[in-house]
């Protein structure tokens, strides 16, 4: 049988904590939790549903082949490889005050990526209750995935997380 995972990067911050709070909504649905430096790219093969946890720290960073860019390396490793009937679902750290003309790009990165690959995205979120001016990880008032701002919102993530996990679990058939 297929496995799914939530494959996150970087750890140790804003990311990590909130990989975890989605893991935990999804217990009993068969999710494993993992850095991504941790994952074996051999695997993707055998996965069926992933979500994909991100912050925006710089576009420099993601395609970036040095350093401890892991992003840049999944995707390089899986230059050729199709995702055609997996489903893919992405959550996206960002500070809208600080970043307000880039707030949470790296969905946008990420978005590409899965699609040039022929993945099923699910899991978009209004942008309704974010202020911002622009952002490549949204277009027609919805992101294409969870923005989180730990930063300036952080009241308000457990209920996003909580929304965002049901509707997943909706959209993914779990
Ligand atoms: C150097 C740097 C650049 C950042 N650039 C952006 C940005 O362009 N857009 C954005 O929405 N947030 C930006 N942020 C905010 C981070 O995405 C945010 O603080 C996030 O919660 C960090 O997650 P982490 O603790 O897992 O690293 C930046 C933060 C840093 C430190």
């Amino acid at each position: 049988m297929k496995k799914n995972v939530i494959l996150y990067w970087a750890p140790g911050g804003n990311v990590e904590k909130n990989a975890k709070r989605i893991h935990e909504l999804l217990a009993g649905h068969d999710f494993e939790l993992m850095d991504l430096a941790s994952f074996d790219t051999n695997e993707v093969e055998n996965i069926q549903r992933f979500i994909f946890g991100i912050a925006t720290i710089g576009a420099e960073i993601w395609h970036d082949a040095t350093g401890d860019n892991y992003w840049n390396d999944f995707f390089v490793k899986n230059e050729n490889v199709s995702f055609e009937g997996k489903q893919f679902a992405f959550f996206g750290l960002g500070d809208q005050v600080l970043y307000p003309d880039h707030f949470v790009d790296a969905l946008g990165y990420l978005k590409e990526e899965v699609e040039k690959r022929n993945g099923t995205i699910v899991g978009q979120w209004p942008v309704d209750g974010y202020t911002f001016t622009d952002s490549e990880g949204a277009a027609d008032g919805k992101f294409f995935g969870l923005a989180l701002d730990e930063d300036k919102q952080d009241h308000l993530t457990p209920e996003r997380i909580q929304k965002w996990v049901a509707q997943i679990k909706k959209e993914m058939q779990l």
